[in-house]
């Protein structure tokens, strides 16, 4: 395999995996500002096919490296924790916004609760999977 074919696909993993954290990111600030429960859920209704589509390149360009390298590391391990992590919790933060009416004041004041620990984890997944991958620790 030439080297520049491994360092290229190097590069594509790291541009958008560095990209993952920009959705959560987002996230946070729309359920920090956002009083209106309708208009708080059609935001983040709009970033979720951004999210899912750097979660599938990053996937994608992971499984092209690891079938290159072939070899399994910490910072491998954490990339693979990170992803399901983050992947498992956004089908759970869809099946639970899905039936939240606009009128259910409970539930939505318990989804936005939920929705902030759901996206402050997703940060710090990214964070150690991004450390443990350039081996910053
Ligand atoms: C949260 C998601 C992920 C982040 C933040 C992430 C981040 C990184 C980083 C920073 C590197 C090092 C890049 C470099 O040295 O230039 C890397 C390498 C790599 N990633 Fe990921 N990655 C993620 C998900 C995945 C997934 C899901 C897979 C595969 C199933 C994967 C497989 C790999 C492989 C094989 C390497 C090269 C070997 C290594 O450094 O251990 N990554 N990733």
């Amino acid at each position: 395999m030439p080297p520049s074919v491994i360092s290229d696909s190097l590069a594509v993993h790291l541009f958008f995996a560095s990209f993952l954290a920009l959705p959560p990111l987002l996230n946070l600030y729309f359920l920090f500002t956002e009083r209106r429960f309708v208009r708080l859920a059609k935001k983040i209704k709009l970033i979720a096919p951004a999210y899912y589509f750097l979660m599938a390149v990053t996937l994608f360009s992971g499984i092209i490296l690891l079938t290159m390298l072939g070899e399994l590391s910490l910072g491998l391990g954490m990339m693979v924790v990170a992803w399901l992590g983050i992947f498992i919790g956004e089908i759970k933060r869809h099946k639970l916004q899905k039936p939240i009416s606009s009128h259910e004041e409970e539930m939505q004041a318990h989804f936005v609760i939920w929705a902030k620990r759901k996206y402050l984890l997703d940060l710090l997944l990214f964070l150690l999977a991004l450390g443990l991958g350039l081996k910053f620790f």
